[in-house]
């Protein structure tokens, strides 16, 4: 279940009612969509996708998508910081940034245009369709681990355009609050 705080304001919204209200009232679908199917988080691509290919067909209808993979990164990934640095500060893209979550944790930050920067925290069963053109940024949690299936328009049109606005800078990376540790470190 994703967590999403204003800090800004000091709110944190942690029930999916909430969740999905807020987030529509910018723009961004929020789904859960666990448990729906029974299949590992370690699967190989094809059998996650087989396995969420009713989701997936929903959403290609609904967003003009045409392609889907899973992307997959954990602490061991080749240049795994440089890959990081390309997306941890203010962007955009020409394409919704669409992520269904199967293991690990992710943060998106959202700069909305009505003002407040919304910080998410994702984790396996969440489904976030941020469209394009919103600002927005994404760290890794403490367990560098991420497997999402991605879905696409046009893999070249994921692109990140920087505004160089620097306030990236002025938010913490902290996922699911200051004192989340993951399982697998306890
Ligand atoms: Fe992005």
């Amino acid at each position: 279940m994703a967590t999403v705080t204003i800090a800004d304001d000091n709110r944190t919204f942690a029930t999916e009612a909430e969740i999905t209200s807020l987030l529509a009232s910018h723009g961004i679908d929020y789904q859960r969509w666990q448990p729906a199917h029974a299949v590992a988080d370690d699967a190989p691509a094809e059998e996650v996708l087989r396995a969420y290919a009713n989701e997936i067909e929903q959403l290609k209808q609904r967003g003009g998508y045409v392609t889907a993979d899973v992307i997959d990164v954990d602490p061991n990934t080749e240049g795994l910081d440089a890959m990081l640095a390309k997306f941890n500060r203010e962007h955009w893209h020409d394409e919704d940034e669409v992520r269904f979550i199967i293991a690990g944790h992710g943060l998106f930050h959202i700069h909305t245009t009505a003002g407040p920067v919304l910080a998410i925290a994702v984790e396996a069963g969440d489904l976030i369709r941020v469209p394009r053109g919103t600002l927005h940024w994404f760290n890794l949690c403490a367990d560098r681990r991420i497997r999402a299936i991605r879905l696409f328009k046009d893999p070249a049109g994921w692109t990140p355009h920087y505004t160089a606005s620097g306030v990236d800078g002025d938010f913490q990376p902290l996922c699911f609050g200051a004192s989340y540790i993951p399982a697998s470190a306890q």
